[in-house]
This record gives C-alpha cells, structure tokens and sequence, in this order.
C-alpha cells in the first residue's frame, strides 16, 4: 500500500474529500524522527497527521512539520506536531549523524550524492567548503580512504555537530573541522578534490579553483531551471577556470533531485588543469 494511503487508513478525524487529495505522499525518516511537509488549506490537521504518523512509525518519538530552510546558513523552521523531541542520530551507509532537525538541515533527498562522494578521494587531500554537520566529508572519511579533509563550516551549531559527528564515526584523525566563512579560512594551493555542496557555491568558485594544488577535481552544486542543467553549471566552472588560467574538463552533469517544479538540484564533477 503507498504511503498516503496508509496514512489515510491511520487518521482518526473523518476528512472531507478535497482533504484526502491534500494528504502528504511522502514524508522521511531521520532517526527516530518523522519529517513532513503539510500543504497550508491542511495544517488544521497537523496533530492529527502527526499522530498517525507516530502510530505508523512506532519506533520514532516525535513528527516534525517540515517548513523548508531558510537563508545561507540553511537554517530549518521545523514544528513538532506529535510526540516530542528534535535531537536524533541518523545512520544510513555505515555512517551515523547526530543533528538536532530544529537546527540544522539534513537533506533525505540528497541520499544518492552522500553515498557517490562515499566512493570518491581515496589517497586524496580533499577540501569541503560548506560540510555542515559532515553529510559528505563523513561518508568519504569512512569509506574512501583520503588522506585527509577539511571540513568547513560558518554555522557555530552546525559546526557543533561536525565535531561531534567525526567522533562518533572515529575519523577525527582524517577530517579537520574549521569554524569560519570559507572564502576566508580554507587554505590555498594544498588540495585534490574540493566540494561545493551550497546554492550560493557560484560565489565562491574562484576561491575553489585557487585551493586545488594546482590540478584537481571540483564538485560543484547549484540549482538551475531543468533547460539549463546541462549547460549553465558547467559553463560558470568553465569561466572561474578560465579567470584564473586553467581550463576545465567536464566529467559528469548529474541531477542530486528535483528541487521545484522546473528547478533542479545538479552538480558538476570537473578536472581543473
Ligand atoms: C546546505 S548545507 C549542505 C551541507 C552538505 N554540503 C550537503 O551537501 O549536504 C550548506 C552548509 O554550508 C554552510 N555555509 C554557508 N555559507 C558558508 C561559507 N561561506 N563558508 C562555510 N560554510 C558555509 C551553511 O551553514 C550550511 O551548513
């Protein structure tokens, strides 16, 4: 049975029929928490969607009404709507993240790109510009044998995590956490492989290209209109390569998720030379 479906079955409040369409479909599971997006002509219903979600799931102690992020630091506005508590520790791909959902984001979406980066940067010196509490520095810390990362972060709580969650996975002889903007404290000229897991990561590609030594590959995000996948993202690495004479190589365009309706969330792998 699918998920709306069952969560139909599990609410207690007889509901009008333009009420069931509104229904969520989908909701993720971080932890032992339950996050869900409720459309606004519904949010009369949230306790009661939320409990029915707390009675499908058992195992998780609270549903949290997901509002989206908000800002450059990706801040979540999250309502508990069932249950109670915001802290958790997820695990997925042998590695575990303790995050509060209430302040800091953790995209279920992005499951696919955490587990590729899992398999890139063995023997390598990476830089991760914006890690947040270390979706990506954490997998490849764990599965791919670096020689050693160093993860950024501006946001002081989710910097908190960072340093809690390269504990709790045993890598704190690998990944070196730095609390500050990166265009200021990442180091210049020393680096294999530079992630860019942000939108605003546009800004900040010139400074990508200055830390690689001198070659190197960079994973670059940005959210673009679908026509301008394939074109736009790699065109702006081209151009930062090129400002600083170097060339780049494209090595793959792929889709991380849909984002909106026509928005797309990319990332570009490149050669830098
Ligand atoms: C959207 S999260 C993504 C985390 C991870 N890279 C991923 O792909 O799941 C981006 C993080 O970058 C941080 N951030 C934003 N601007 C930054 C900057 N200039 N320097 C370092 N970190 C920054 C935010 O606070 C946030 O935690």
């Amino acid at each position: 049975m699918k998920g709306h479906q069952l969560l139909k079955q599990r609410l207690k409040a007889p509901l009008a029929e333009h009420e069931k369409i509104l229904l969520p479909r989908g909701w993720q599971i971080l932890g032992d928490l339950v996050l869900v997006n409720i459309p606004t002509k519904i949010v009369h219903l949230k306790h009661e969607i939320g409990d029915a979600l707390l009675d499908l799931y058992p195992r998780c102690k609270s549903a949290l009404w997901d509002k989206g992020v908000r800002g450059t630091l990706r801040t979540p506005e999250i309502e508990v709507i069932a249950g109670s508590g915001t802290r958790t520790v997820h695990k997925e791909n042998h590695c575990k993240f303790a995050l509060d959902a209430s302040r800091v984001m953790f995209s279920a979406g992005n499951f696919a790109e955490r587990v590729r980066m899992s398999t890139v940067g063995s023997n390598e010196r990476v830089l991760d510009m914006f890690s947040g509490i270390g979706q990506l520095s954490i997998p490849i810390a764990v599965h791919a044998g670096p020689q050693s990362i160093v993860a950024i972060e501006l946001n002081s709580v989710a910097y908190r995590y960072l340093r809690q969650n390269i504990l709790l996975n045993n890598v704190n002889s690998i990944v070196r956490p730095i609390l500050g903007n990166c265009a200021n404290v990442a180091p210049s000229a020393q680096f294999d492989r530079v992630i860019m897991g942000h939108f605003d990561a546009c800004d900040y590609l010139h400074k990508a290209v200055r830390c690689l030594a001198p070659e190197g590959i960079i994973h670059y995000h940005e959210l673009v209109p679908e026509e301008l996948m394939y074109k736009r993202p790699y065109a702006r690495v081209e151009q930062a390569a090129q400002a600083l004479a170097k060339s780049a190589d494209l090595l793959s365009t792929r889709k991380v998720k849909d984002y909106a309706p026509g928005v797309a969330h990319v990332v570009v792998d490149a050669r830098i030379s």
